[in-house]
């Protein structure tokens, strides 16, 4: 069967969409489930996170055509990455003058065989590269912060994937909104969150992810905070949203 694809997205920098790549695809490598996790962002964060610090092969090289996706995975056992680069930099500005520009990572990932889910981590933006995501994913999944600024946020990336949605790709579904970095001591995290149970249709996972300094401190071991610290509430966060993924 093919895998399902799941793009990670938030325009906002910071909001948690490498962590929640990563450990959720670490929790569900843990259930027994084939994941590829695709770095998508210039940045290459979920790359270096996972220990894969100076790939020699990277995706820009299968967007440019001159490597083929199973050149450039990196396999820790259930789980497979796809490590970016800097270099994405310059596969975004080419991809503008590109006729199917949209389709470029659809194709590429028509090429991956064997795996339950590809998640990829999108970069901090709406860009190309994030439109390339969506348009090859079934899914989206949102970790958001409960903060007032993330609600203006939330409507722009809804916006985007209604957009992506009439233009390429009708089956593209919202699988829901992931809460992170919660403290349910803050008031205003209980504002938001009534808020959003009141004004969003879409999905909010029920498990969320509490702040958690261990999920903070697992890239520097190059590893997901669930081989890092199992017992931690961060690795419980992720174990429990993975269950309920499955089921979701
Ligand atoms: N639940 C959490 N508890 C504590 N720290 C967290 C939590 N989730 C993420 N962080 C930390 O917050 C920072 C931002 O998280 P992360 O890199 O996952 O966000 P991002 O959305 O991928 O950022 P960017 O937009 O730059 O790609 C990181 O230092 C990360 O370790
Ligand atoms: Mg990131």
């Amino acid at each position: 069967m093919a895998a399902t694809i799941i793009s990670v997205i938030n325009q906002k920098g910071g909001t948690g969409k490498t962590t929640t790549t990563i450990n959720l695809g670490s929790a569900l490598s843990k259930l027994g489930k084939k994941i590829l996790l695709v770095d998508l962002d210039p940045q290459a964060n979920l790359s270096y996170s996972l220990g894969v610090t100076e790939p020699a092969v990277t995706l820009a090289d299968v967007f440019t055509g001159t490597k083929q996706l199973a050149d450039i995975l990196v396999h820790q056992g259930n789980l497979s990455i796809a490590p970016g680069s800097n270099e994405l930099v310059d596969i975004e500005i080419s991809l503008v003058t590109q006729e199917k520009r949209e389709s470029f990572l659809k194709n590429i990932l028509a090429d991956a065989k064997g795996f339950d889910y590809i998640l990829i981590d999108c970069p901090p933006s709406l860009s190309i590269l994030t439109v390339n995501a969506l348009a090859a994913s079934q899914e989206v999944l949102i970790p958001l912060q409960m903060e007032v600024l993330t609600l203006q946020g939330l409507n722009q990336i809804l916006n985007t994937v209604a957009q992506v949605r009439k233009a390429f790709n009708p089956k593209l579904r919202v699988k829901g909104i992931v809460v992170v970095m919660y403290d349910k001591r803050r008031k205003l995290s209980l504002e938001v969150e009534e808020y959003l149970q009141e004004n969003v249709d879409e999905y909010i996972f029920s498990s969320r992810v509490r702040q958690n300094v261990k999920l903070a401190e697992a890239p520097s071991f190059g590893k997901s905070v669930i081989d890092y610290d199992p017992a931690s509430n961060g690795a419980k966060d992720y174990m429990a949203l993975a269950e309920e993924f499955l089921v979701k």
